[in-house]
């Protein structure tokens, strides 16, 4: 708990000004049309559904050195080459530090104007001189406001001039990126109110190691959510990745137990990925239940059912499970995939080459049906699949498909005994 001691509300500046509001109907208010700046970066774009909405927020958040600042800058430079006025305001980085990574990244030609401050009072004159129409603050976190007492990075401070920015940039029409850290346990650092203030949030994940890196939109009043852009970090900064289902796939062992490949929805794209189990016997003590990438609560309820329904003895065995590629699923339609790499490895049977499958699992152990089976199938199909384990009730809502044999499983049973 840490105290913080707030002025009088009449303390403050009023940044919002304007007229007071006044109620009108719908039908009166003249729309604007569906206005958007388009990046130029697609799989940015997707996620931000379809570009950047003028006088909107976008929130980025994520862990450090995963490359936000990479990315704000090659938004923002592609965006000034189409001639638009951008501002970048540094918080973190000297003007000479942003140059050299702008040089990394072909961007130091750019027309890009760049400041390091963090006052924000300092900023608002800035911004009344320039008037950009792209404004990036890199991080949200070191601006403060001389008008609260409080550190920067503090509670009130962030929602203070998170929100100040906003208020201007709604009333100019400037599309603001902010740049928010992110702490250890996965929550923005400072006030999770500012989720709940911006347009848009976008989290950066991706692991250390992994040089993909997986832009995913939390929240988007513009957008759907769910939605997902993959970048990979190269030297010359992060690049798009067209098509994530070959690169999530181009290190599989072929023809091992416990290694299975699911077609998964992120978004509205699916997305070829490889599922991994290891089952082996505890050595001593409680066994280890480890599941990186899914959720470890999905996977101990596929064990519960696996033992129960399917008669696999997994009671004193250590399980892992990950996702390669460093990509996160939370769909349930990866459940049977989970139970099968899980039985694989106990049976220490590969799943024949070229099968994908889909399909939540019940408590009871039935397969229930999941969306956009259709999608699923033709993405495995572009890549080579020729055969499917599906959700019966998907299979008798398709229409037949060249090329690729289905076979529809309503139990947990079923589908290993087809599988094994
Ligand atoms: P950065 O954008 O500074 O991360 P953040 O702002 O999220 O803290 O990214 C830093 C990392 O990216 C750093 O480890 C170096 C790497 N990187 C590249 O691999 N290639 C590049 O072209 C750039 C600019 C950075
Ligand atoms: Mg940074």
């Amino acid at each position: 708990m840490v105290e913080e001691n707030l002025p009088s509300a009449k303390g403050l500046s009023p940044w919002s000004g304007g007229p007071p509001g006044r109620p009108q109907p719908l039908k009166d208010i003249s729309g604007s049309g569906e206005i958007r700046y388009r990046i130029g970066i697609e799989e940015l774009d997707r996620v931000l559904g379809g570009g950047i909405v003028p006088g909107s927020a976008v929130l980025i958040g994520g862990d450090p050195g995963i490359g936000k600042s990479t990315l704000i800058l090659q938004v923002l430079d592609r965006l000034s080459r189409k001639g638009h006025p951008v501002l970048y305001v540094s918080g973190e980085e000297s003007p000479q530090q942003i140059k050299m990574r702008g040089e990394r990244l072909n961007a130091h030609e750019s027309n890009v104007w760049v400041v390091s401050e963090t006052c924000l009072e300092e900023i608002h004159k800035i911004l009344h001189d320039f008037k950009p129409l792209f404004l990036a603050v890199d991080s949200i976190q070191t601006v403060y406001t001389g008008e609260l007492g409080s550190a920067p990075g503090s509670v009130s401070q962030v929602r203070e001039t998170a929100g100040r920015l906003m208020v201007w940039c709604k009333k100019t029409g400037t599309s603001l990126f902010l740049v928010g850290h992110v702490t250890k346990e996965g929550t923005l650092a400072g006030p999770r109110v500012l989720e709940h203030m911006v347009d848009t949030v976008l989290y950066f994940e991706g692991e250390r190691g992994h040089a993909f890196r997986i832009l995913r939109a939390v929240k988007n009043r513009f957008g759907s959510t769910n939605e997902i852009g993959v970048f990979e970090m190269k030297d010359s900064g992060l690049e798009e990745v067209k098509d994530p289902s070959l690169l999530f796939l181009s290190e599989r062992p072929v023809h091992v137990a416990g290694s299975v490949v699911v077609p998964s929805m992120e978004g509205s794209r699916p997305i070829l990925v490889e599922l991994q189990a290891l089952v082996s016997p505890t050595n001593f003590g409680v066994p280890r239940r480890t599941a990186m990438g899914v959720d470890p609560n999905r996977v101990s309820l596929l064990v519960a059912v696996l033992e129960k329904k399917a008669g696999l003895n997994l009671l004193n065995q250590d399980i892992f499970i990950n996702v390669a590629g460093g990509i996160r699923l939370d769909e349930p339609a990866v459940d049977l995939g989970i139970a099968a790499a899980l039985a694989g490895s106990f049976l220490d049977r590969p799943i024949p080459a070229q099968t994908v499958l889909f399909g939540e699992v019940g408590l009871t152990g039935e397969i229930r049906a999941v969306s956009q089976s259709l999608v699923r199938l033709k993405e495995a199909r572009k890549l080579g699949f020729t055969r499917c384990l599906l959700p019966k009730n998907n299979l008798e809502r398709l229409t037949k498909l060249e090329d690729m044999e289905l076979t529809g499983v309503s139990t947990l049973g079923d589908a290993l005994k087809v599988l094994f």
